[in-house]
């Protein structure tokens, strides 16, 4: 068995997660990826925030430490954030590293740029935990509907939103207390304004978009409305119709138009999505030959977005070709295609 020396930039909720599996399934990781995983340096910016929870890690604040050392092949991007993100990210596929990140506000906004450089550089550029957290969304759109014609792509992928909505319907919760609850549990980002105001929802559909339709969309492409205006009384009276409110993400193609939002939106209760509660995910794929596929499983928190890195770090070691369609294509921009407003 090969031993890889891995660096992860982050320590947070991720980053301890991909910690926790690693001790959890090292065995069978070991097994599958004929590879010792090692975590020999992680990047955090206070060292005695983690010193006590983790005595024997090699933890740094130094990027440099990172970046000289070139036994350290893999890196595991866990911060967040664009900037200095982007600037680590760039330097270490120049030097033709590889790289797993779960940064969907990086990968929309640099994510095309990223793997052009990772291409020229022969780096390598994993995304797959930056959407949905554990569900495997990005594999399954790359390998699984290869011969497939996707028409539309629609569903619930901020699990912050969601969780404060269920609360609030269900609970009676004020939107700050859930908010304050989804934070504790690890759903919402460092910054939560992105969960709320919808933008995240909307980084994630650019990048489904990239894998679903070859599109690269701009965030003022879609239309985003979050979910701070939404209140009890909201929640209370669709209940009375057999309705739940749900903020949906929907991108749909139709002659070459593309109608892309992020909008909160009422869900017959006989309809999947409107079971989809609390930082639960899901995602319905409407196709030409499947018809509809629907997906569904934890959106965010700990142990399921590692996993999604974890699955990464595996078919790193396995060369596995990733998510080919984003990292060859010349992605076209849609500024010359109609974008419908929804209402
Ligand atoms: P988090 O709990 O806030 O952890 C961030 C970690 O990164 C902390 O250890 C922090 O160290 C470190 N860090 C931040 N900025 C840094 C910098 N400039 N230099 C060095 N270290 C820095 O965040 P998280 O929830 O794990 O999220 C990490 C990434 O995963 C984000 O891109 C997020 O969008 C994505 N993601 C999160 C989830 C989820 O459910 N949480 C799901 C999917 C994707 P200090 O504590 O010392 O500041
Ligand atoms: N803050 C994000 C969410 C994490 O709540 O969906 C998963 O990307």
């Amino acid at each position: 068995m090969k031993t890889i020396e891995v660096a992860m930039l982050g320590l947070g909720t991720v980053g301890s997660g991909v910690l926790d599996i690693l001790k959890h399934d090292q065995e069978k990781i070991g097994q599958i990826s004929d590879t010792d995983f090692k975590i020999s340096r992680i990047l955090v910016r206070d060292i005695a925030k983690y010193q006590k929870a983790y005595p024997n890690l090699n933890l740094t604040t130094n990027f440099d430490e990172i970046i000289e050392n070139k036994d350290l092949q893999i890196v595991i991007e866990v911060m967040g954030g664009i900037h200095p993100t982007k600037e680590y990210i760039s330097e270490l596929l120049k030097q033709g590293r590889t790289v797993i990140t779960a940064n969907k506000d990086l990968m929309a906004s640099y994510g095309l740029e990223l793997m052009k450089l990772a291409n020229k550089y022969s780096g390598k550029l994993f995304y797959e935990a930056s959407v949905a957290g554990g569900i495997p969304i990005l594999r399954i759109l790359d390998q699984n509907y290869v011969g497939d014609q996707i028409s539309q792509i629609a569903g619930i992928i901020n699990g912050t939103s969601n969780y404060i909505l269920t609360q609030m319907a269900d609970n009676g919760w004020s939107y700050g207390q859930a908010l304050s609850q989804a934070q504790k549990l690890g759903f919402a980002e460092a910054n939560p304004a992105n969960d709320v105001s919808g933008k995240d929802a909307a980084y994630k559909l650019i990048i489904l978009g990239w894998l679903a339709f070859g599109i690269n969309l701009s965030l003022d492409q879609i239309r985003v409305v979050g979910i701070t205006e939404v209140t009890q009384e909201d929640l209370t009276a669709v209940e009375k119709f057999d309705y739940t409110l749900k903020l949906i993400a929907k991108l749909e193609a139709k002659n070459n138009t593309y109608n892309a939002l992020v909008v909160p939106m009422l869900v017959s209760n006989d309809n999947m999505l409107a079971k989809t509660n609390n930082e639960f995910n899901a995602i319905e794929i409407k196709s030409y030959a499947i018809g509809s596929s629907f997906y569904y499983g934890p959106g965010a928190g700990k142990l399921p977005t590692a996993n999604s890195v974890i699955n990464d770090l595996v078919a790193a070691v396995k060369s596995e070709p990733i998510f080919d369609t984003a990292w060859n294509c010349e992605m076209p921009t849609v500024k010359d295609i109609f974008i419908r407003q929804y209402w």
